[in-house]
C-alpha cells in the first residue's frame, strides 16, 4: 500500500492502482473519455487530468506513488480539462441534433458539462462510406480515442481497426486501408457500443420500415428477439420491471404493424430442429464437436477466421430467419387473398443480422425470410418518433399462432441459454423424460471466463458441452479444440460478450456493461414461465402437425435449414 493526499484527504491505495482509481477511493468524480479499464489506457483525450505534485497528469494511466499530493477539482485543473474537451470538439464534426448518438454521446455530455460552445474554425468533412455494409464509420466524428481499436483487437480478436500517424496527425482507419467488407469484420457491433460518439453506427433501416408501414399493399409483420425484452425500455425511459414483453408487444402495435410475433416462438422451433440434429449427430461418426449456428456474428467469424470449423455448424437457421420463413410460407395464402405482399421486420439486439437477412442462400420460394432488421436502438428511435408514451401502454399478447413460446426460448438471449434450452429437449428426445433444470444449468458461464465445460450423463452416454461468448474467448476455445486440448460434443458460441444481452445492437450506456443485469431479467422470465421446455410448446406441435410433419422433415429442411459454407460473405 502507498499513502497519498487527495484533495486534502489522507488515502491508502494499493501500489498497482492508477491515480484514477485512488481518486475514486477519495470520493472524487473524475471525467474520462478514452479510458477503458484494462483495455485502453493510452491517455489520448486528457479529460481525466489532475494536478499531482504540481504537474497536470492524466489520472487514468498514472500509477500511484508514496507521498503523492493530488488536487482533482482546483480551478486550473478544471480549466485544463475544459480546454481539452474544446480541442476534441474542434476536431469533431458536430451535427448533434441529427446524430443517432445525440442522447448517448459521451463527448456531447462532456461539452455540456464543461460549457464548451461549438467552434466553427475547423469542421472535418464527412467521408464517403459504402452503406451496403451495415457497419457505418463517419471519420469526421472520430476523436481518435482508440476505444474501437482496443475493443476489436483485445476483446473480439478481429483487429479490423488500426491507427496511423502520431500526435495531431494520428488517424484511425480500417486495417491496411481495406474496404470494411474485406477486413475480417464479424459485424458483432462491439466497436459501435464502445464508441463514445457517433463515429461508428449501425446502418439505419428505419426509413425502409416506414415505407413498408405506409404502403397499403403491404402486410407488415414484426418479430422481436429474446434479448430485446431485457433492454428495449432503457432507451425510452421505461424501468426494467415495467418493460415487460406484453408492453413491448403493445408498443409494436402502436407503430402500426399488422402482425406482432415473438421470435421466441422460433427459438423453440430452433431447439426442435437443432436438438433433433444433435441426437442424430451423437449416433454418427461425424467429427466432434457440433456448433450452434444461431448467431450470425459467430457464423461470419468462423467463415472469415476459422473456415475449417464451418462444416461442423448446425444447419439450423437462426431463430428470426426461421420465424420469417414460417411467416412467409404459412401466411402466403392469407396475404394473397388480401392482395398484399408480406414484409417481415426483425427487431434484434444485433448488427450482424442486418447482413444475415440479405444472404441470398437463406431465401425460400417466398423470397427473403426477413426484409429488414432494426436494432433495439432503431426500435427505440421509432417509438420516440411516433411519440408513444410506453409507460402508459397496457400489456397485450403476441399474435397467434406464431407468438407463443417457452422459458427455454427466452434464455436464448444470454450466453449458455441456447445450450441449456437444447439440452432440456435433447435429453427428452433421447430418454423420453424431461431432465431437471439443474442438470442443464449453464448460468456459471460469464463473459470473463474464456469458456465453461460440463459433462452430462444422458442415458449412460457422456455428453461433453462447452459454452463461450465474445469472439476472443471463442478464438481461444477453437484453438484449444484444434490443438486437441479439449474433447467436446456440442458447443454454443455467441459473438458478443455475455450473449445477445450484450449485443452490438442494444441500447448504449457509456462505460456500462449491462449484459449480466439483462441476463438476470431473462432468467427471471424463464423461471416464471409455466412452459419451460421447447418440446412442450403447443403451437410448435401444431406447426409440425399442420405444415412441417416432424423435425428434420423435407419441408423443415426447405424452410428452416441452410448450408453456411455456401453463404456469400
Ligand atoms: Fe484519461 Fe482519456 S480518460 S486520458
Amino acid at each position: 500500500m502507498v499513502n497519498l493526499i487527495i484533495d486534502g484527504k489522507e488515502i491508502q491505495a494499493s501500489e498497482d492502482m492508477t491515480l484514477l482509481d485512488a481518486c475514486g477511493l477519495a470520493g472524487a468524480d473524475i471525467p474520462t473519455l478514452c479510458w477503458m479499464k484494462g483495455l485502453n489506457d493510452i491517455a489520448s483525450c486528457r479529460v481525466c487530468l489532475v494536478e499531482c505534485d504540481g504537474e497536470l497528469v492524466a489520472s487514468c494511466n498514472t500509477q500511484v506513488r508514496e507521498g503523492m499530493v493530488v488536487k482533482t477539482a482546483a480551478p486550473h485543473v478544471v480549466a485544463a480539462r475544459r480546454a481539452n474537451v474544446q480541442t476534441l470538439m474542434e476536431g469533431h464534426r458536430y451535427e448533434c441534433g441529427a446524430c443517432v448518438r445525440q442522447e448517448t454521446c459521451a463527448l456531447r455530455a462532456l461539452a455540456s458539462d464543461f460549457n464548451v460552445e461549438d467552434s466553427e474554425w475547423y469542421l472535418p468533412e464527412k467521408a464517403l462510406w459504402d452503406e451496403s455494409f451495415p457497419l457505418i464509420r463517419d471519420a469526421s466524428k472520430c476523436i481518435k480515442c482508440m476505444r474501437c481499436v482496443a475493443e476489436c483487437a483485445k476483446v473480439q480478436y478481429c483487429s479490423v481497426w488500426e491507427h496511423s500517424g502520431a500526435g495531431p496527425n494520428m488517424n484511425v482507419m480500417v486495417k491496411e486501408g481495406l474496404p470494411i467488407n474485406a477486413a475480417g469484420c464479424a459485424l458483432c457491433g462491439q466497436c459501435i457500443t464502445h464508441c463514445p460518439t457517433g463515429a461508428l453506427t449501425a446502418r439505419d433501416d428505419t426509413a425502409k420500415v416506414m415505407d413498408a408501414l405506409l404502403d397499403p399493399e403491404v402486410m407488415t409483420v414484426v418479430q422481436v428477439a429474446p434479448a430485446v425484452r431485457a433492454a428495449w425500455g432503457e432507451g425510452v425511459g421505461v424501468a426494467r420491471e415495467d418493460a415487460t414483453p406484453g408492453r413491448m408487444a403493445s408498443a409494436l402495435r402502436a407503430l402500426g404493424f399488422d402482425k406482432v410475433f415473438d421470435t421466441d416462438f422460433a427459438a423453440d422451433l430452433t431447439i426442435m430442429e437443432e436438438g433433433s440434429e444433435f441426437v442424430e449427430f451423437m449416433s454418427s461418426d461425424k467429427p466432434r464437436p457440433m456448433f450452434t449456428s444461431c448467431c450470425p456474428g459467430w457464423v461470419r467469424f468462423a467463415k472469415l477466421h476459422y473456415p475449417q470449423f464451418v462444416g461442423r455448424l448446425s444447419s439450423a437457421k437462426s431463430p428470426h430467419q426461421m420465424e420469417g420463413a414460417v411467416v412467409k410460407n404459412t401466411l402466403a395464402a392469407e396475404a394473397k387473398e388480401a392482395g398484399k405482399r408480406i414484409f417481415v421486420v426483425s427487431v434484434m439486439p444485433c448488427v450482424a443480422k442486418k447482413y444475415e437477412c440479405s444472404v441470398p442462400q437463406l431465401a425460400t420460394e417466398q423470397g427473403s425470410d426477413v426484409d429488414a432488421v432494426l436494432t433495439v436502438r432503431e426500435f427505440d428511435r421509432m417509438l420516440k418518433m411516433f411519440r408513444i408514451d410506453c409507460n402508459a401502454l397496457e400489456e397485450t399478447d403476441w399474435d397467434s399462432p406464431l407468438g407463443l413460446s417457452t422459458g427455454a426460448a427466452t434464455i436464448f438471449g444470454r450466453t449458455g441459454g441456447v445450450m441449456e434450452a437444447a439440452l432440456r429437449s435433447a435429453v427428452f428426445l433421447i430418454t423420453g423424460s424431461n431432465p431437471d433444470f439443474s442438470a442443464c444449468d449453464t448460468t456459471e458461464s460469464t463473459p470473463e471466463k474464456p469458456w465453461i465445460t460440463k459433462e452430462l450423463d444422458v442415458a449412460g452416454t457422456p455428453v461433453r458441452i462447452a459454452v463461450a461468448s465474445g469472439l476472443g474467448n471463442t478464438a481461444k476455445l477453437l484453438d484449444a479444440i484444434e490443438a486437441g486440448e479439449v474433447d467436446l460434443d456440442f458447443v454454443e458460441i455467441m459473438a458478443c460478450p455475455g450473449g445477445c444481452v450484450g449485443g452490438g445492437g442494444q441500447p448504449i450506456e457509456f462505460n456500462k456493461e449491462l449484459a449480466k443485469e439483462r441476463a438476470a431479467n431473462l432468467n427471471a422470465l424463464d423461471e416464471a414461465d409455466t412452459l419451460r421446455y421447447s418440446h412442450e410448446n403447443p403451437d410448435i406441435l401444431k406447426l409440425y402437425e399442420g405444415w412441417l410433419e416432424k423435425p428434420l422433415s423435407h419441408t423443415s429442411h426447405e424452410w428452416l435449414h441452410t448450408d453456411q459454407e455456401t453463404w456469400d460473405i
